[in-house]
C-alpha cells in the first residue's frame, strides 16, 4: 500500500504563505517533484519521498497519525495546536527554521482605541484564530479578556462589532492598516520550521536524515 512502500512522507501547505517556497526548497534539495501535480500527492522520481499537499492546519495530524514522518509549517500553527491538543502532539520535534514564512502573531487595535498597555484590554473581546497561544500570553500578563474564535477574516471583527480588538498573523502589516487596525503587542515571532515525528523504521529514518542533511546545505549555501 501507498503506507508502507518504503518512501520518506512529508507533508506541506497545498496553497497559502508557505507552499511555494516549500515546493521550491525541495527543488533546490535536488528532488524532481512530477510536473502534473495531483491534488493530494507528488512522488518525486529520483529520490524516495512522497509529498502530501494539506491544509497547514492538518499537518500536526499527518505526522501524529505517522501517515507522514515529516511536515513544514509555520511555527505559530504548531505551537498553537500543541497548545490546544493537551498533549496530542508533544511528540512533534522542531528540526530546523527555514528562514522563510516569517511573521509575527500579534494584538492589533482600532485606530480610535483607546490603548495604554495591555490591561487596556482587560474586559474586552478579542477575536482569533489563535486561542491557545493567544489565552496563554494573557495569562502570563494576568489580563482577562473574552477570545472569540474565528477561521478567517479576523480583521474585519472590529468593525462588524463581533469583538473590539484582534489577535493575528502580520507580515507586511497592510491588512491590518487596509482596516483601520494598528499593532501593539506581538505575541510571538514565526517562520516556517521543519517538524519531524518519531521514525521507528530505520530505512525511513536513514532517508530522512538524508533529506534534512540536504536542506541543511542548501541553508547553508543561501546563508
Ligand atoms: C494572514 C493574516 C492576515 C494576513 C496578514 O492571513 O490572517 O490576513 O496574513 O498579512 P499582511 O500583514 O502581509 O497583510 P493568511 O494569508 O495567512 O491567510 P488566512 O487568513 O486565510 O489564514
Ligand atoms: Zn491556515
Ligand atoms: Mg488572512
Amino acid at each position: 500500500t501507498m503506507r508502507d512502500n518504503g518512501r520518506l512522507k512529508i507533508a506541506i501547505q497545498k496553497s497559502g504563505r508557505l507552499a511555494d517556497m516549500s515546493l521550491k526548497l525541495l527543488e533546490k534539495c535536488g528532488i524532481s517533484l512530477a510536473k502534473s501535480r495531483d491534488q493530494l500527492l507528488c512522488m518525486a522520481d529520483n529520490f524516495p519521498l512522497d509529498v502530501f499537499l494539506v491544509r497547514d492546519d492538518d499537518i500536526p495530524a499527518f505526522l501524529a497519525t505517522n501517515v507522514c514522518q515529516l511536515g513544514i509549517l509555520g511555527q505559530n500553527a504548531l505551537l498553537e495546536q500543541q497548545a490546544n491538543e493537551n498533549g496530542k502532539y508533544a511528540e512533534l520535534k522542531e528540526v530546523m527554521a527555514l528562514g522563510y514564512g516569517k511573521c509575527r502573531l500579534s494584538i492589533a487595535v482600532p485606530n480610535d482605541f483607546d490603548y495604554k498597555d495591555i490591561t487596556s484590554l482587560s474586559g474586552k473581546t478579542i477575536a482569533t484564530s489563535y486561542r491557545g497561544l493567544l489565552a496563554k500570553y494573557l495569562a502570563e500578563k494576568n489580563v482577562s479578556a473574552d477570545i472569540v474564535t474565528m477561521q478567517g477574516a479576523v480583521e474585519v471583527a472590529p468593525r462588524t462589532h463581533l469583538a473590539d480588538v484582534i489577535c493575528d498573523l502580520v507580515s507586511t502589516g497592510n491588512t491590518l492598516k487596509s482596516n483601520g487596525l494598528r499593532e501593539t503587542d506581538i505575541v510571538m515571532q514565526s517562520q516556517a520550521v521543519v517538524i519531524k515525528n518519531e521514525i521507528k523504521d530505520v530505512e525511513i529514518n536513514s532517508i530522512c536524515e538524508k533529506l534534512i542533511a540536504r536542506l541543511r546545505a542548501v541553508l547553508r549555501a543561501e546563508n
